[in-house]
């Protein structure tokens, strides 16, 4: 359906039920000139390697959207993408892209699954937006603060729906949590512990694949690495540097604290009122392996933030006196939300059930599951619990560490503006050179 050219547009048909006009549930499908029922939401993926399957799969099982193109530069897991979306719809209505561009371009296409490589976030996600299409678009943000901004402004600016992969927000327990700090049940806020992993992790053997080699080789044929590799700088062909690992090199990725980042300091700031606010000093320490390493990121880092209202928070990966998770620790009390538990010094708040009335004034967003929540949005026109801005705050605290980390001092961060104080060095690194032709406009 090409939205514009229709009279009664989706985007009408959903905003008119919304509001409560009467028009049948269902409209025949020959209304919007498409072969399906027009109340379900035409959906596109772009990048099937570990994390776009997996976010496919509650869309698969949603009754009002229909997935109808993948996208992927490498030619097997395309192949995958589209095999995997007919066999579940027993047609052959999934068509394949290489260029995201062409997907995009789709009047027909309502949404966007976006889990490509965090290097190629913010082209990608602008793009969709300039489109008009909704995202559910993959943590963290982008690969540098200001990929994320320029992504904020295009989610704005053209008005879609935007929900983050932090998939933790649609979960009961961390929302439970969150409320219990928001309600003021720790007390007054003192310090609040985020853990993340350390080291490097190779996913392939991981999964039982064979040990990616670490040596320069021509891409396989599939792979359109030159692609691939996008705005990033062009470094020869390694297999250990691309599919899954190319998290552990700074050229496409920011190991393990911008891995997950996006997930613990998301919960972090839930509990703190921080969705649209961040720290106010910053500094980071880590251990680096060398620059040429194929893997090179920081193993071990420690990360101390300063935050409005004198609370101070810790980031680490590696210390094992943090759990991996989020812990929120006040004047009368802590609770931590760890991705093996729920433990809380208060132990009548340990169990499932939400708090009782006069104790949950402040109620935070309920979700019914993280792609539920976001073909609901899409419908309804309103925020998703993870919107661009959440998913924007969440992560800013990772990449100022490792700025900090990088330059080997403490940052000053003007929350408002978005803009490292007095530090043009440091400034410097909220941005990156894009490799030609690529330009994020
Ligand atoms: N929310 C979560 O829990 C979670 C978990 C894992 C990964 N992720 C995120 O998902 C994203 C993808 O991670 P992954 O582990 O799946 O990576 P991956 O390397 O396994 O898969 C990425 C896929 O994108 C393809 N690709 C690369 N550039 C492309 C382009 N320009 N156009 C189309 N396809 C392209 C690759 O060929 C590959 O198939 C990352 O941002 C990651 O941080 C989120």
């Amino acid at each position: 359906m090409n939205r514009t050219a229709n009279p009664l547009s989706r985007r009408h048909f959903i905003s008119t039920a919304a509001a409560g006009l009467a028009l049948p549930a269902i409209l025949p499908s020959s209304i919007f000139g498409q072969n399906r029922p027009s109340n379900q939401i035409t959906v596109g993926v772009i990048g099937w390697g570990m994390q776009g399957p997996e976010d496919t799969r509650a869309f698969l099982a949603a009754n009002d959207c229909r997935l109808v193109a993948a996208c992927d530069v490498d030619q097997q897991h395309l192949n995958d993408a589209v095999d995997t979306i007919n066999q579940h719809y027993q047609n052959k209505g999934c068509q394949a892209y290489h260029d995201y561009r062409e997907l995009l371009a789709r009047p027909d296409i309502d949404a966007v699954i976006i889990a490509v490589p965090d290097h190629w976030h913010a082209l990608v996600a602008t793009e969709a937006a300039r489109q008009k299409k909704d995202v559910y678009g993959e943590k963290p943000l982008a690969k540098t603060i200001a990929e994320q901004q320029a992504i904020v402004r295009a989610v704005q600016q053209h008005k879609i729906i935007w929900q983050t992969g932090s998939w933790r927000r649609s979960q009961a327990s961390y929302r439970r949590a969150a409320e219990i700090v928001r309600n003021g049940l720790l007390g007054k806020l003192k310090n609040v512990e985020v853990g993340l992993l350390d080291g490097h992790l190779d996913f392939i053997t991981q999964f039982g694949g064979t040990e990616p080699s670490r040596s320069i080789q021509p891409p396989p044929p599939e792979l359109d690495y030159e692609t691939w590799i996008g705005p990033s700088q062009m470094q020869p062909y390694i297999q250990a540097r691309v599919h899954m690992n190319w998290r552990w090199n700074y050229n496409t990725g920011g190991g393990m604290l911008m891995d997950w980042i996006g997930h613990h300091c998301d919960i972090a700031h839930w509990g703190m009122d921080c969705d649209r606010s961040g720290p106010l000093e910053i500094e980071g320490h880590g251990d680096f392996p060398p620059t040429t390493d194929v893997f090179n990121t920081a193993t071990t880092y420690r990360i101390e933030l300063k935050y409005p209202g004198d609370i101070h928070m810790t980031i680490a990966g590696g210390d094992p006196a943090i759990e991996q998770g989020t812990k929120w620790i006040g004047t009368d009390g802590w609770l931590a939300v760890t991705e093996w538990g729920f433990e809380c010094s208060k132990p009548e708040f340990t169990g499932r059930k939400n708090l009782p009335a006069d104790l949950r004034k402040v109620k935070l967003y309920e979700s019914p599951g993280h792609a539920r929540n976001f073909l609901d949005c899409v419908k309804s026109r309103q925020p998703a619990v993870a919107p661009v801005e959440t998913g924007h705050h969440s992560t800013i605290p990772g990449h100022l560490g490792l700025i900090s980390m990088l330059t080997g001092r403490k940052l000053r961060w003007d929350v408002e503006r978005e803009e490292i104080i007095n530090d043009t060095a440091a400034s410097k690194l909220l941005s990156r050179a894009y490799r030609s032709p690529w330009k994020l406009t």
